[in-house]
């Protein structure tokens, strides 16, 4: 495999709204990420993401960018993100930036442009439609948020504009060479400025299967998921080779899409090592249908390691801005504790590909438990979820409690420095509740005690890091070692060493047969196994939750 200078890389997804607020406004801000930045070294990043700051109405939380070439007011200026693209760099931190371009906000000029005057070259930027035979939809699509993806163009009653999200969100039409130029142009100026790369969007959906059609209706609503129009859109290749070449290629950019629906044959083209992207995140457990349990989450995994093996890198990840808290996800809450977000780490954080921590991870950050009212909580996407479950038949606390186990804003709650007031966040009111667990669960606690879920993380990193396992990390095989053992999570990293990833993922203890004997243990979640004496023959018994990370005769 050609060795790329990423590949060694652990980033760090920053949600800037709720990482650190420096001016008392409530909003974390640019300069709270500049403030955190040793941090962020001692901890032993390479890589920032940066979720938006662009200028934004925050409809959907900065995915909706109304001027590409400017930082949000709230976030800080231009001149900042300078500073924290130059301090990054003083610490060995590159930035990346995120890269929203299936869409922009009703409020860019190019949409204002376009509504003044539909049928000019703007209004060639997006998809505006007249109403078929006067009234119907060209489409029966529904948006990610719910509801149909038209919306009634603003001053015009006879015309509508698709948006595959929200609808302030209007889609931007890639098919227009024009608007392909101005995306570009726009990107390597983000690149010539010193940012690292991007992480990218939402990008399958910016091809549309044209002309649009119905498609099965698939719910109560009428209408049909995106993604049966999703699967059957081709071409997307020739968009994403071109984006490539106009722009990530010539700077030897780092890329991480957000992909979905990518047919095997077409992996080497989106992350081979001259495809369109650097890596793409592994999307396979967390989007499971089926209940997330230790035998599904393996599968999962274990399935999507071996159909990229060969071909390119994936991200790893247990959590993001668009999901609930990874550990509140993928173990049972009363077997929630430091020993299980410490297993849970450790399995994903060694697999191959690029592990990325997101914020308040690193410190075993929870859902949250109660909410009394849905008017606390903020993302947009909420009110779908609480109606369809209203819809399903629930009760209203029982759409509530649904709510609360699933919305994004699970992950949104502010950074827990301290036991302070406000979780150390902010002086001022944040614009979202703290996780009232902040008491409990905070980075002031954590920061000086070595056996804390803080203190495992930065293990793991300098392990990843050690120079005699590295490139093992890296660049080693990925051997599962027997998926069919119930509750078991182990595999086989197999490079210059030897190293081997063992979880019990349950509550009781479990005994394992080892395929050789252990050289010594590298990284463990329970005190007692550290000491290699315990470890004379193959066969090892498992405490509870227990994970090891072993070098091999
Ligand atoms: C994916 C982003 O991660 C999510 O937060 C956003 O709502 C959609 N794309 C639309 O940009
Ligand atoms: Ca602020």
């Amino acid at each position: 495999m050609e060795k790329k200078w990423w590949h060694n890389k652990v980033a760090y997804q920053i949600y800037p709204k709720s990482f650190y607020d420096t001016n008392g406004d409530g909003i974390g801000d640019i300069n709270g990420v500049i403030e955190k930045l040793d941090y962020l070294q001692d901890l032993g990043i390479d890589i920032i993401w940066l979720s938006p700051i662009y200028c934004s109405p925050l409809a959907d939380q900065g995915y909706d960018i109304s001027d590409y070439y400017d930082i949000d007011p709230r976030f800080g200026t231009i001149a900042d993100l300078d500073r924290l693209i130059e301090e990054g760099k003083k610490r060995g931190i590159g930035i990346v930036m995120d890269l929203v371009v299936n869409h922009c906000s009703d409020e860019h000029e190019w949409f204002k442009k376009a509504c003044e005057d539909p049928d000019g070259e703007y209004g060639k930027f997006f998809y505006i439609e007249d109403y078929k035979d006067g009234d119907s939809l060209p489409c029966n699509w529904r948006s990610y948020f719910g509801g149909s993806v038209w919306e009634k163009l603003p001053g015009h009653d006879d015309k509508i504009y698709l948006h595959v999200f929200h609808k302030k969100q209007p889609d931007l039409n890639w098919e227009n060479p024009k608007l392909r130029k101005e995306v570009y142009k726009m990107i390597n100026w983000w690149l010539d400025k010193g940012i690292v790369g991007f992480r990218i969007d939402a990008i399958i959906n910016i091809k549309k299967k044209l002309p649009f059609s119905d498609y099965p209706v698939d719910g109560d609503d009428g209408l049909s998921s995106i993604d049966n129009m999703l699967k059957e859109a081709t071409g997307v290749g020739e968009f994403l080779n071109e984006l490539a070449d106009e722009t990530f290629r010539k700077h030897d950019a780092f890329t991480v899409g957000e992909v979905f629906n990518e047919k095997d044959d077409e992996l080497p083209l989106f992350i081979g090592s001259h495809g369109y992207f650097s890596t793409m995140f592994d999307f396979s457990a967390e989007s499971t249908k089926e209940d997330i349990s230790p035998e599904n989450y393996k599968k999962a995994v274990f399935k999507a390691h071996e159909r990229v093996d060969g071909i390119g890198f994936l991200s790893n990840i247990i959590e993001n801005h668009d999901e609930p808290r990874g550990v509140s996800r993928f173990i049972p809450k009363e077997d929630l504790d430091d020993t299980s977000k410490k297993m849970l780490a450790g399995i994903y954080f060694l697999l191959p590909g690029l592990p990325f921590i997101y914020q308040g991870q690193e410190i075993g950050m929870e859902n949250l438990d109660n909410v009394n009212d849905i008017n606390d909580l903020d993302d947009c996407a909420n009110a779908n979820i609480y109606e369809t479950a209203l819809h399903e038949g629930k009760t209203h606390a029982e759409a509530l409690a649904h709510l609360i186990n699933v919305t994004r804003d699970n992950a949104r709650t502010p950074f827990q420095w301290d036991d302070s007031k406000n979780a150390g966040f902010t002086d001022g009111k944040p614009w979202l509740m703290v996780n009232p667990k902040y008491k409990n669960i905070n980075l002031a606690e954590q920061i000086n005690d070595s056996h804390s879920v803080f203190n495992f993380y930065k293990e793991l990193i300098s392990l990843r890091k050690n120079p005699e396992y590295e490139s093992t990390f890296v660049y080693g095989k990925f051997v599962p070692y027997k998926p069919e053992q119930k509750n078991l999570l182990a595999y086989s990293r197999v490079g210059e060493k030897s190293v081997m990833v063992i979880a019990n993922y349950q509550k009781d203890a479990q005994t394992l047969s080892l395929p050789s004997k252990i050289k010594k243990v590298l990284l463990s979640n329970t005190s007692k196994t550290l000491d290699n004496s315990s470890f004379n023959g193959t066969e090892i018994v498992l405490s509870p939750y227990e994970l090891l990370v072993v070098e091999m005769v």
